[in-house]
């Protein structure tokens, strides 16, 4: 049986798709936006102390118990567990976590099929197809369906390929293009009039802002989503992974690449923001709320480009293109957990497997695409703010509590011999024992009071 399951061919292979799936839509979308309507600063602030201290142990708990079960996580926590009981637990955290990884992509392909439909506008307007261009960009209920259709289907070819012709491959060359874009773009943002005062309420925190509980609360689910936790998705890549790899570094690795994309688009997106507000483009309401949320960046940024000339229509198309290749590789990763569940507990056939579920995942976008208004940000917030900690604080009790301290510490040896001695080893075991764990509850508890 192992040796049908994929493996990833190389460490470079690895952290690329690793960082595909973590780097996505909630660094580019998510966390400026998020950023913007909650403090700026502060938000930075207090998601880059929850994305060290928290996100980042509770990734090597699922990195090391993937690689450890070389299995999916429902067999992966069964694994681990001592006796009938936790295995009942563990087994059913793994089937929530597939739901919970099928209803995030349920939202994610529309967000991510108005990415493609922006960059199918660009190319519209590049040729001339000005009518195109303007139903491409209109949000309308028939765009977005088809836009999120064609957006599945992509991520089902790629998934029924497989590990290392689909995931790898794709990742290892997208992503240094999208990081080298977004370098230029944040550059050329910052040339421009009304980008500084965007950049002070980005970098100039509101210390009282910072504590409040509910905002604690958003910035732990944005950097549980941006890290692709709590769902299982790091648990089966981490299974992919051969035995030669030093995990705590692969991790590091990978939540290093993601933390800084996400406050690298923080420098392009909350200054484009305030320079379409100097243009006169209204985004901010009478109460200084920010107006349409989800849609911002298809406002503010698009006004960039346009005052780019001919240039921005190709600046446009290229960081559409690029958006929509890092969904896609984010995509990818959240259709791989019901799909390795279901060949590896099944025994179907990949692509059977891939289909079924993804066509099933498009009924549920569908349903959510015809009410929008009810259904759209409460998907997002059950499954983020709610279910992504929360699965995320019962891997931490998996690996903390119930699996032999010794047994982890083989896992760990294996790809770095030393690691006894190692300042990872002093810390992190009781890390994600004591702090993670209570934390996480603590949090939870304080923004319910
Ligand atoms: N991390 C991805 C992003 O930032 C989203 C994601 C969540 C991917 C959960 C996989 C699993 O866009």
């Amino acid at each position: 049986m192992a040796s049908a399951r994929g493996e990833f061919s190389s460490r470079f292979g690895f952290v690329m798709a690793a960082a595909g799936s973590a780097v996505g839509l909630g660094n580019i979308w998510g966390f400026p936006t998020q950023a913007a309507s909650n403090g700026g600063a502060a938000f930075l602030l207090v998601y880059l102390v929850v994305a060290f201290t928290l996100a980042y142990p509770a990734l090597m708990a699922e990195l090391i118990i993937g690689r450890h079960a070389h299995a999916n996580a429902v067999s992966a926590l069964r694994q681990v567990a001592n006796n009938r009981g936790q295995r009942l637990v563990g087994g059913l955290t793994g089937i929530v976590g597939f739901v919970v990884a099928s209803l995030i992509l349920s939202f994610y392909a529309i967000v991510a099929g108005w990415m493609m439909a922006f960059c199918g506008a660009s190319l519209a307007t590049l040729s001339g197809a000005e009518d195109l261009a303007a139903w491409l960009t209109s949000f309308s209920l028939e765009c977005n369906l088809l836009s999120m259709a064609v957006f599945l289907a992509l991520t089902i070819a790629i998934v029924g390929k497989g590990v290392n012709d689909g995931i790898e491959r794709w990742s290892s060359r997208l992503m240094p293009a999208l990081l080298l874009t977004l370098v230029l773009l944040v550059a050329y943002v910052l040339t421009l009039d009304g980008a500084l005062q965007g950049l002070k309420v980005y970098l100039l925190p509101d210390f009282s802002r910072a504590l409040a509980p509910d905002l604690i609360l958003k910035a732990l689910g944005a950097a549980f989503f941006s890290l692709s936790l709590g769902v299982g998705t790091m648990l089966i890549y981490g299974s992919y992974l051969d035995d030669r790899q030093n995990l705590p570094l692969v991790g590091g690795m990978v939540t290093a690449v993601d933390i800084g994309i996400a406050v690298l688009a923080g420098f392009l997106v909350l200054p484009a923001m305030y320079v379409a507000l100097h243009n006169g483009v209204e985004i901010f309401s009478a109460g200084g709320q920010l107006i349409s949320e989800d849609t911002l960046i298809f406002t503010v940024l698009p006004d960039l480009f346009a005052r780019m000339g001919l240039a921005g229509s190709v600046v446009s198309l290229f960081f559409f293109f690029l958006m929509g290749i890092a969904a896609l590789t984010s995509s990818i990763s959240m259709l791989e957990v019901p799909v390795a569940y279901t060949v590896e507990t099944y025994g179907t056939g990949r692509k059977q497997a891939a289909v079924a579920i993804g066509c099933a995942i498009g009924v549920v976008s569908a349903v959510i695409l015809l009410d929008f208004a009810d259904l759209f940000g409460l998907v997002v917030t059950l499954t983020t703010r709610y279910s992504q900690p929360l699965i995320g604080f019962v891997f931490c009790i998996y690996a903390g509590w119930i699996w032999h301290r010794d047994k982890l510490l083989q896992e760990l040896r294996k790809g770095n011999p030393e690691v006894a001695s190692g300042l990872f080893w002093k810390i992190w075991p009781w890390w994600v024992r004591f702090f993670c764990p209570a934390i996480i509850l603590a949090i939870f508890v304080q923004s319910l009071l």
